[in-house]
């Protein structure tokens, strides 16, 4: 279990009024009896019937693909309006024509958001919701129906180029972010759609790569996200994902969508395919894509347009496949409460100009993720700064003058404003101190290529830090091709542009330098510099209000609390893929070898120590773990309450997150070391206590077998380790599941 869920009032109480305010507001025609399906007060499952009953077989196709790049057409006669469509998981995208191309307008600025591999670095399910929810309003009035979002796959290499928008390489806490923050946007009365449903795992020929991945690490690994995306989040939409998976696309794939993700989960929205990622006519009809996208018209053309309408005039596909789709597709439409009587006037008016998207209150959660997002990696004594001691600062490097929301890809968000480091750490000091910049490094661009002579710029950073009381160096990757972008994958793990050597001379220059990295992830840390840097910590992608939240955690306004959601290993060598040569494939085919072993799952099986573990994070204050008792419930045996105390034994108010990992005791089959089956966020003043509670059910216990296609609750002994991080464990004791 994540924090306990407290939902804000304001958001419920919008979805509670919305539906009067929309009646009252767009003045919905009361039903004539001949028009039952627009009879609001009737279940919808016999509004979808009627309304199928009207429609012609032309219709009915036309629903079940793309009639733009970002939307599918409506019924006019009928009232079924255009389904609309936006990305994606950082915000609401520019607006956009054919082939997407932007069409530059003034009234589609959005709040962009941190990465959400940031967000999932807060290990804060409350602030998830807030995340989708800023989302979802914001696309509420931007007149969107269904938001490309959240990412959720698994990081399975950090060499994969879209792993920023993901959350991170653990099952349970990608689960528990993504949930929160499909429930946060899907009370704006818009929709979200997981994406890429499954295992879109690497860029490298994702378009059509073939897993091969054996069915229990599909089930333990890569499934359980979107699981409890239908399942607890009521999810409305999937995106397919581009690859194959055993053989099949992803958009036409039997095991996946109608075996596992329809009949098994019972999902009742739609499957969207990502785009352009439908083969074949007859596997996507039969296998359970519901609405086949691409921006690249004549929209006639696509596998389940023409080619499928004349499969179905054929009699060569029954048309109840195609009703099954648009029962779907119209279940959608009245959930979201857009049928209006076929003369009414458009009910659904874009009110951008009308109020500003990107609000105040939006632009201030977005700063709160950034802040609970970064990570303190090392801090021997320099952090906090102290403004009252620096009269000059040196701020190093190409990051600290770089945005990034407007890169990598379809994630990119136009906002009003990006505050960069170098603004943020000047808004903060206002002047009390004098600030130094250089350059340092010349951020490579999408070519990877660094455009001029380094030696120049590093020559100056040098002698600025040599000038300044204290440095604060800011690096790491950027949102360009090649490294964190759709599209490409990494080709190493190592700092780009020559940084190592940069931060060893600038550290030799000034032992008092505060290393912050941006980025998607993992990067070796050279010995040259990391051995002797003070400080050190990890932004991601902190979006529009990143600057601002910087220097809040710089100069100890806010104490950092975020923990590592994906390990960061020594060397690239040291990755399960990279080890087994189980990335990126040969011949069109990738073999997951490594099975279960992701993430810390391997390191710690293997016994391969990471340069930082899943879950580490360091505050700038102290916790204390303690009291640890494990109450099993009366009845089933099945489940055990975790209670033990944390305690701010510091000097300043922080928060820290408490990680409760299982470990099975001699199984019976083979299993991960250990894995991650709860955790709780905790804000403590300083010296204050409290007792920390998490039930964990049978299935924090279970494994799956595939050859009973079912989940195991094994009885037996197991341990429950309390820990401050995968290899911080704390508190400890032993559980008999009976
Ligand atoms: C892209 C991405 C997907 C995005 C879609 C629409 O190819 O894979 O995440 O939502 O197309 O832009």
């Amino acid at each position: 279990m994540g924090n306990t869920k407290k939902r804000p009032a304001k958001f419920l109480s919008a979805l509670l009024l919305a539906p009067t305010i929309f009646l009252a507001t767009f003045g919905i025609a009361s039903a004539q009896e001949d028009e039952f399906y627009l009879d609001g007060k009737q279940p919808i499952e016999k509004r979808v019937d009627d309304l199928l009953s009207r429609l012609t077989l032309e219709e009915k196709v036309s629903l079940d693909h793309a009639n733009s790049s970002l939307s599918t057409a409506g019924v006019p006669r009928l009232g079924i309006p255009e389904l609309k469509m936006d990305d994606g998981p950082f915000g609401v995208g520019e607006e956009v024509g054919e082939r997407f191309r932007v069409l530059n307008q003034t009234d589609d600025f959005a709040t962009a958001m941190p990465s959400t591999l940031g967000l999932a670095a807060t290990w804060n399910i409350n602030l998830a919701f807030e995340f989708g929810a800023v989302i979802g309003q914001e696309a509420k009035q931007r007149g969107k129906n269904i938001m490309l979002g959240p990412a959720m796959n698994i990081q399975r290499t950090p060499l994969c180029g879209r792993n920023f928008e993901y959350m991170g390489e653990d099952p349970f806490l990608t689960s528990r972010t993504a949930v929160n923050y499909i429930e946060g946007e899907q009370a704006q009365g818009v929709f979200s759609c997981a994406k890429h449903f499954a295992a879109n795992n690497q860029e490298y020929d994702r378009d059509s790569i073939n897993e091969i991945i054996d069915e229990r690490t599909l089930r333990e690994i890569y499934l359980p996200a979107f699981r409890a995306a239908v399942q607890e989040a009521h999810v409305m939409a999937v995106m397919g994902a581009y690859n194959q998976v055993n053989g099949q696309y992803c958009c036409e794939n039997q095991h996946l969508l109608n075996e596992i993700l329809k009949d098994e989960w019972g999902f009742k929205g739609v499957v969207i395919s990502d785009w352009g990622a439908v083969h074949h006519t007859d596997p996507a009809a039969l296998n359970g894509l519901d609405i086949e996208m691409c921006s690249r018209p004549p929209f006639e053309k696509f596998n389940l347009a023409n080619p499928f309408l004349e499969k179905l005039k054929t009699g060569k596909i029954p048309v109840s496949v195609l009703d099954e789709k648009v029962r779907r597709h119209l279940y959608v439409v009245f959930q979201l409460d857009l049928i209006h009587a076929p003369s009414g006037k458009n009910t659904i008016v874009s009110t951008a100009a009308q109020t500003p998207l990107s609000t105040k209150a939006h632009q201030e959660i977005a700063r709160k993720v950034a802040e609970e997002s970064f990570v303190l990696l090392k801090n021997k004594e320099l952090l906090p700064l102290n403004v009252a001691r620096l009269k000059t600062m040196a701020i190093i490097g190409g990051n600290a003058m770089a945005k990034f929301s407007y890169d990598g890809g379809s994630a990119k968000i136009k906002a009003p404003y990006e505050i960069t480091a170098l603004e943020g750490i000047s808004n903060y000091l206002n002047g009390k101190a004098k600030i130094i910049y250089a350059k340092g490094y010349y951020p490579p661009d999408s070519s990877n290529s660094v455009p001029g002579d380094g030696s120049k710029l590093v020559a100056e950073a040098v002698a600025a830090a040599k000038s300044a009381d204290a440095v604060v160096y800011v690096g790491g990757l950027n949102r360009k091709e090649g490294f964190d972008h759709e599209g490409w994958d990494r080709r190493d793990l190592k700092l780009p542009a020559g940084q190592d050597e940069l931060l060893g001379k600038i550290v030799e220059a000034n032992p008092k330098t505060v290393v912050v990295l941006i980025g998607g992830g993992a990067v070796e840390m050279g010995h040259a510099w990391l051995s002797r840097v003070p400080a050190l910590l990890y932004a991601w992608y902190p979006g529009m209000e990143g600057g601002n939240a910087l220097a809040s955690v710089l100069f100890g306004d806010v104490n950092p609390s975020g923990k590592l959601p994906c390990t960061f290993p020594k060397k690239l060598a040291d990755t399960p893929t990279t080890a087994l040569d189980a990335y990126p494939g040969t011949n069109g085919t990738v073999i997951y070898k490594e099975g279960l072993l992701v993430g810390y799952r391997w390191y710690d099986t293997k016994k391969i120590e990471p340069l930082f573990p899943f879950g580490y994070g360091l505050s700038y204050t102290r916790f204390k773990y303690s009291k640890l008792k494990l109450v099993p419930d009366s009845n089933s045996k099945k489940s055990v309450t975790v209670e033990f105390e944390l305690a701010n034994t510091g000097g300043r108010a922080g928060a820290e997150i408490a990680e409760i990992y299982v470990q099975p005791v001699n199984p019976e089959v083979f299993r991960p070391l250990k894995e991650l089956k709860g955790f709780r966020k905790v804000f403590l003043k300083a010296g204050e206590k409290q007792n920390v509670s998490v039930t964990l059910g049978a299935d924090a216990f279970a494994y799956y077998d595939a050859g009973q296609k079912g989940w195991i609750a094994k009885e037996g002994e197991y341990k429950i380790l309390v820990g401050s991080s995968s290899r911080d464990i704390r508190l400890d004791d032993k559980f008999k599941l009976r």
